[in-house]
């Protein structure tokens, strides 16, 4: 059997016909969660999508990478058990493993880039390394298996906030980027000025529920017209000062108005550069994709600004839009594969 990517003109499930049900197995161990999923060979449909989120980190208030590579060589073995048995499959099934090889915490990567040799070389199967960002990206072909580029993607997570135009060939080209703070590490840090737990989003989304989002006053960075990057230290920044100029008893009582305030801000930012983005690259679909796209507000509001342009907007369920392993198995369908038995010397990457 002759292995080439999925990506030419060859369809991947015709060459793997010899099997029975042609299945690629993916893992991701980027960060903080041990994710493995089974997907389909055309990367439009997981039968299953095992998460094991750290919750180690929660004491620290943020993710410590040495104990992030303990925990994900401590879950992996069971976490991969766990997606098998859930999509009904054996390992006599897969015909390819995915892993994430970039960018993420490097000897968090390693455990998942070992997994991955590791399996696929006893079964002699070709291994495909994927781009954490490009499967982010992927995650919306999941959510929508009809979904065709060209589109303008938003990705916002804990570690990266960028716009991309992606093209008719799946290609992904910057349009802007953070010059600082990642959107999610913004929430995760404000949560924490606050006292809130970890991770931050969703800690702040829950104290922001009886919040007023307009009582306090918080900066968008970079407004101008043609601006498509972002920037978060200044929300920050201003916060810390709010906190100090407010006093301990008064912040207290303040906190659902902070929390929503401080929300707020960062979902404008967001929203704002992505329509930008839209309208300069007259793209009438966009995919909003990262842990932060899990946001309720963020996607309350982009429905209803795609709605009243008349724009499509494709934002994947939240399981989809944190970090998974079904997003990298559906991005391996684009990425090149690697063949059995070279792929023994592949590393990882930190950026
Ligand atoms: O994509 P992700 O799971 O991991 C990275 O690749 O970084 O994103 C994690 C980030 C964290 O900063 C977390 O606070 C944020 O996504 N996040 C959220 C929500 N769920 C996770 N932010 C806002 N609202 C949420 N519901
Ligand atoms: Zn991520």
């Amino acid at each position: 059997m002759r292995i080439v990517s999925g990506a030419g003109d060859r369809p991947y499930y015709e060459i793997v016909e010899c099997y029975k049900h042609p299945m690629i197995l993916a893992i991701e161990t980027s960060c903080d969660d041990t994710c493995t999923a089974v997907v389909e060979p055309d990367g439009r449909r997981a039968l299953s999508n095992v998460v094991h989120t750290q919750t180690e980190h929660a004491r620290y208030g943020g993710v410590v990478p040495e104990v992030a590579s303990r925990a994900h060589l401590e879950r992996i073995d069971g976490v991969i058990e766990a997606s098998l048995a859930e999509a009904g499959a054996s390992l006599d099934d897969v015909t390819r493993v995915a892993v994430t090889v970039r960018p993420g915490l490097i000897g968090a990567l390693l455990v998942g880039v070992a997994a991955a040799k590791g399996l696929a070389y006893s079964r002699k199967l070709p291994l495909v390394p994927v781009n954490h960002l490009e499967g982010h990206v992927a995650s919306a072909y999941l959510a929508d298996p009809k979904l065709k580029p060209p589109f303008v993607a938003l990705i916002a997570s804990g570690g990266h906030t960028a716009l991309y135009s992606v093209d008719a060939d799946g290609r992904m080209n910057l349009l802007g980027e953070t010059l600082d703070d990642a959107a999610g590490e913004a929430l995760d840090k404000g949560a924490r000025m606050l006292g809130l737990g970890f991770p931050g989003g969703p800690a702040i989304s829950r104290a922001a529920k009886d919040g007023d989002p307009t009582r306090f006053d918080f900066p968008v960075a970079l407004k101008g017209r043609n601006n498509l990057d972002f920037s978060f230290s200044g929300l920050k920044t201003s916060l810390l000062y709010k906190l100090k100029a407010l006093g301990e008893e008064v912040a207290r009582e303040e906190h659902p108005h902070l929390a929503a305030s401080y929300e707020a801000a960062v979902v404008e930012a967001l929203s704002r550069k992505l329509l930008r983005a839209a309208d300069i690259q007259e793209s009438p679909t966009l995919v909003v994709a990262g842990g932060v796209a899990a946001n309720g507000l963020l996607r309350r509001r982009l429905r209803e600004e795609c709605k009243r342009l008349g724009l499509r907007l494709i934002v994947p369920p939240p399981e989809l839009c944190t970090d998974n392993a079904a997003m990298i198995g559906a991005a391996a369908v684009r990425s090149p594969v690697i063949p059995f038995p070279d792929y023994l010397g592949l590393n990882a990457r930190s950026v």
